[in-house]
């Protein structure tokens, strides 16, 4: 992924592990570069590209292939396409791996504890009260890659040196 080329920067990790964060500070970084960019975002596209998908497995890889579907074809066109899932499952990440672009993979990592106590949206306490069920990390399974491009440890590192972890890898 050089200067002139597309590809896919695909963050995953725990629900308030710091992924839209992550992505929204590298995508202004990348684009203060000239770069093109687009962000997809598991919340704003759970509101559109797919509306009423749940959280069953089937859903939840139905959304990562959707949105890799989508980054495929942004990064064939010269746009660094930033994907924030948590994409929990391995497989159905390699498989947007194997579609073709260039592809990093971002461990967005945290702690589960550090998640939960951050709980910027309420949901882990949610979750431990069985308002929600299958939630990741509490009730459903979250699958951390095993040999990710970069890993941000968002409990230990500010948001610029996450991106610089990433810029780097770019190069
Ligand atoms: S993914 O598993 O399909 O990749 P995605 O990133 O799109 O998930 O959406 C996760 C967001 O949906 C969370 O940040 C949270 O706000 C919300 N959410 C609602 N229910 C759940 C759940 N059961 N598990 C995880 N996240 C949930």
């Amino acid at each position: 992924m050089n200067e002139t080329t597309g590809g896919i920067i695909w963050l995953t990790g725990l629900s308030g592990a710091g992924k839209t964060t992550i992505a929204q500070a590298l995508s202004a970084t990348l684009q203060s570069q000239g770069r093109r960019v687009e962000l997809l975002d598991g919340d704003v596209i759970r509101t559109h590209l797919s509306k009423g998908l749940g959280f069953s497995k089937e859903d939840r890889d139905t959304n990562v292939r959707r949105v890799g579907f989508v980054c495929h074809l942004l990064a064939r066109n010269g746009v660094v396409a930033i994907a924030a899932l948590i994409s929990p499952y391995r497989a159905v990440r390699q498989e947007v791996r194997d579609l073709g672009s260039p592809f990093v993979e971002v461990y967005v990592q945290a702690p589960l504890a550090v998640c939960e106590q951050r709980d910027v949206k309420g949901l882990y306490q949610k979750a431990r009260a069985g308002l929600i069920q299958g939630f990741t990390g509490i009730d459903d399974p979250y699958e951390p890659p095993l040999h990710p491009e970069v890993i941000c440890h968002t409990d230990r590192e500010t948001v610029t040196e996450s991106v610089a972890k990433i810029l780097a890898v770019l190069l």
